[in-house]
Order: C-alpha cells, then sequence, then structure tokens
C-alpha cells in the first residue's frame, strides 16, 4: 500500500474540471466531478496525450487530441479510438486538501 501524497487544495480544481499533477518523474490527473474528487494516470493510453486539457462531462474525461473518452471513476475506456483502461488512485479529502494513494 502507497503513501498518501499532498497533492492540492481542493479549492484548487474547479467543480467539472481537472488539472495536471506531476510528481516525480510521474504524471496524473486529479478530478472534481459531481460525485467527488478522482485520479488517473495523466497521460491517454491512446498516443499519450496528456489529459490534463481534457474535457469532463460528468463521470467522463474525453482526451484532448482524439475525443477518445475514459470513465474518471474505474478508468475503463469508453470510446474509440481508445481500448486500453487508464490506472486510477485513491484520493481523499481532509481539512481541505486532496491526498493521493500512489
Ligand atoms: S491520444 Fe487520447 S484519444 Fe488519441
Amino acid at each position: 500500500m502507497g503513501a498518501w501524497i499532498e497533492v492540492c487544495a481542493a479549492g484548487d480544481i474547479e467543480q467539472e474540471d481537472l488539472i495536471r499533477w506531476d510528481y516525480g518523474s510521474r504524471s496524473f490527473a486529479i478530478y472534481n466531478t459531481g460525485k467527488g474528487y478522482f485520479a488517473t494516470d495523466g497521460y491517454c493510453t491512446h498516443e499519450r496525450q496528456h489529459l490534463g486539457d481534457g474535457l469532463v462531462i460528468g463521470p467522463v474525461i474525453e482526451c484532448p487530441l482524439h475525443q477518445g473518452r475514459f470513465d474518471i471513476a474505474t478508468g475503463k475506456a469508453l470510446t474509440p479510438p481508445v481500448c486500453e483502461d487508464l490506472a486510477t488512485y485513491p484520493v481523499k479529502v481532509e481539512g481541505g486538501v486532496v491526498f493521493v494513494r500512489l
């Protein structure tokens, strides 16, 4: 089980939006959806476009390059051209701060 790592203040991510978060040599996408906060790998599994500039549509992230879609909570690939799921990570919010377990 990995450690909880502080990401940002919860208010730093607008509702229905996401941010890019780089940690060490890795890069992630951190989401604030209507159902809470979530974290996935930052790069699309199709051609490694970063999802940080993507569009949050309810429970779904749409990749900015070819508009492939993933389920934010599960990382499941939903629409072509993406076919490989995204890795997801546990998130918690404590004291107004977002943490991700890596
Ligand atoms: S790089 Fe994301 S859908 Fe092609």
